[in-house]
């Protein structure tokens, strides 16, 4: 190829560039136009390969042509990609404009409280219908709080029937939500009427019906003129609720020292409607709500003139119940992370946590 068809092939180069560059609408469309031109293969790098073929006196003028060439290309493919890249920009902002971030989103259904929260919120909800304080109190107690403020001394037997984890720093973990009746005695004085729901816990052999951690709802109501039947009317009301069903009670006496007489209030069972089964012993009853007079010991001890107070207590087994609500049989699902295949949400009461509703 002589200098002069050298030009021309160039020429022609030029020319198919012309045609194809507005015909390469992308960033890589683009690209591979330019390799098909300047790689060491594409139509212009392979003259500037053959420069060796040019008798030597013309090896730089031939240089100088491709070179030129390669130039004026580059920069027309450059100037070509400014194009697209704007484009996409301009584009990108037609969408965004587009987006309208008032627009209600998809709600999506994340999931729902756990039966155990959806239970007490329930609970909560009707004390608090009644004039009802929900009170919180502490996971790790005093010995005091735990044991002694309720009538219960070191060499008490009772202290044996809670299996108590002692903490290395003299505390305890709290075995039941009953000290609560005493931080809230010193705390509001007479009358009072509390709740106090919360995590409890036992050195347990696990079993479907034992749980190192669990739930209950301390109940609590000073005044004057309080009895039993106050107690039992509002037990009656409470698992009916709950329950959604007319519920059936048994009451039985029970001993616990903070309370003076003791009962245990027991419901039909959920389960097997009282006819027996495993979960409830065969017996048809559930032990929900041991409760009693409170003791004068243990008013006495929070401050409150027993003659004129009265008041009763309660224990309500909250995991317990949730089970019955829900027809849980195995106590330790409970305490797992996942209650899907246990628990239906569309089952569970209480808002939920996030997005607009279970669908
Ligand atoms: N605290 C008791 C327990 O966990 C339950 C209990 C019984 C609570 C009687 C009470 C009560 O308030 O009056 O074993």
């Amino acid at each position: 190829m002589d200098l002069e068809q050298l030009n021309q092939r160039i020429a022609e180069i030029e020319t198919q560039l012309s045609a194809a560059l507005p015909k390469a609408t992308s960033v890589d469309a683009l690209r591979s136009l330019e390799s098909g031109i300047l790689g060491k293969k594409g139509s212009l790098g392979s003259l500037l390969g053959n420069i060796r073929d040019y008798p030597a006196n013309q090896r730089g003028q031939v240089g100088q042509l491709a070179n030129q060439a390669k130039g004026r290309i580059k920069e027309r493919i450059e100037k070509r990609l400014g194009e697209l890249r704007s484009a996409d920009v301009a584009a990108e902002r037609r969408t965004a404009e587009s987006y309208d971030p008032t627009l209600p989103g998809v709600g999506r259904a994340m999931g729902s409280v756990h039966p155990v929260t959806a239970v007490q919120w329930e609970v909560e909800r009707l004390f608090e219908r009644l004039g009802f304080t929900v009170e919180a109190g502490p996971e790790m107690e005093s010995e005091h709080n735990n044991f002694e403020a309720l009538n219960i001394p070191a060499s008490h037997p009772a202290r044996d029937m809670q299996d108590t984890f002692f903490l290395e720093n003299g505390m305890v973990l709290r075995t039941h939500t009953s000290p609560v009746q005493h931080r809230s005695m010193i705390k509001f004085g007479a009358p009072l009427r509390v709740i106090a729901p919360g995590r409890c816990f036992r050195y347990e052999t696990l079993d479907a019906s034992h749980e190192n951690t669990f739930h209950q709802i301390e109940g609590l109501m000073i005044d004057e003129n309080i009895s039993l039947a106050n107690l039992i009317a509002l037990a009656q009301m409470l698992l009916c609720e709950v329950m959604q069903r007319d519920v059936k009670l048994r009451v039985r006496p029970g001993y616990f020292p903070f309370v003076e007489p003791g009962i245990e209030i027991d419901m039909n069972c959920e389960i097997c409607g009282g006819s027996g089964c495993p979960t409830c012993k065969n017996s048809g009853w559930v032990e929900i709500l041991p409760a009693g007079m409170v003791h004068p010991r243990v008013l006495k001890a929070g401050n409150i003139d027993t003659n004129k107070y009265t008041g009763f207590a309660f224990g309500l087994g909250l995991t317990r119940l949730a089970m019955m609500k829900f027809a849980i049989r195995d106590i330790r699902v409970l305490n797992s992370g996942d209650l899907r295949p246990i628990v239906s949400p569309m089952r569970l009461g209480g808002p939920i946590i996030a997005g607009e509703g279970m669908r």
